[in-house]
């Protein structure tokens, strides 16, 4: 395969937002949607954010729950994932979390050849930093090379701006997404899918894979109908 199984999770309030309209941390899922996430994160080899998703929340991007770290080993996968950020612009705090909490097996600053020197050495000097494309992170480029480095599963972890660009580029295999019992509104709040959209004719076509119900949440797997 020339890139990796590529899954998205994401959690939204019953009106389809990810976060409010401010930006805060989207501290509205339970203890059982985390246990959720981290059993995703355990089958995967790679967890990708945006560099907006960085710079609002710095998510950890490791394992907490021990069920799932155990289930981990059961996969003869080791402790760390690899944990990427795509940035074009390189505006990324060096002492975010992302640089130096949890095992990952690698840090990765995926951003472009024109990104400022600067903040390049930077970063350069607590991840690894791939220049992959000109103005905008060549996401199949970037694939292909995570996928050269063993990554067989890859999973994306939002915002909205990132999760467009793997859906506009037809790069998304699964998507896992919890509803949460909660509005928040706002037409400024973000969605799963930010980005410019698809027309309806073109919308992309899912098939849903299970439904589980705990509680008031809702847990949803699609795959992307091809
Ligand atoms: N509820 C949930 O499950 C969940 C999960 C994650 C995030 N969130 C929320 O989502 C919000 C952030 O989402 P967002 O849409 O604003 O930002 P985002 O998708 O996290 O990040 C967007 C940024 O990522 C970089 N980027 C993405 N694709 C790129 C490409 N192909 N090439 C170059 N750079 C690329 C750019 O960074 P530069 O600007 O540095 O160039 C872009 O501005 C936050 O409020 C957060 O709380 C919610």
């Amino acid at each position: 395969m020339e890139r990796p199984f590529v899954c998205m999770n994401m959690a939204m309030t019953a009106d389809g937002k990810i976060s409010s309209a401010a930006r805060e941390y989207p501290g509205f899922t339970s203890r059982r949607d985390r246990k959720t996430m981290d059993r995703f994160r355990a089958e995967s080899d790679a967890v990708l954010v945006g560099a907006g998703t960085l710079r609002t929340d710095d998510p950890p991007l490791h394992i907490r729950d021990e069920e799932a770290r155990a289930y981990r080993r059961s996969l003869g996968k080791p402790e760390g994932l690899l944990n990427v950020v795509v940035t074009a612009s390189a505006a990324i705090d060096p002492a975010s979390r992302f640089f130096r909490e949890g095992p990952a097996s690698a840090r990765i600053v995926a951003t472009v050849e024109g990104a400022p020197a600067g903040r390049v050495e930077a970063l350069g000097r607590c991840a690894e930093v791939w220049r992959v494309g000109r103005d905008r992170v060549d996401l199949p480029e970037l694939l292909r090379r995570l996928r050269a480095r063993g990554v067989g599963r890859l999973l994306v972890e939002g915002g909205g701006e990132t999760n467009w660009e793997f859906v506009r580029g037809d790069l998304l295999d699964e998507l896992y997404v919890t509803v949460v019992p909660a509005l928040l509104g706002g037409r400024d709040a973000p969605t799963i899918l930010e980005g410019e959209g698809l027309s309806v004719g073109a919308r992309r076509r899912l098939r849903l894979l299970s439904v589980d119900r705990l509680d008031d949440e809702i847990y949803l797997r699609f795959s992307v109908a091809r």
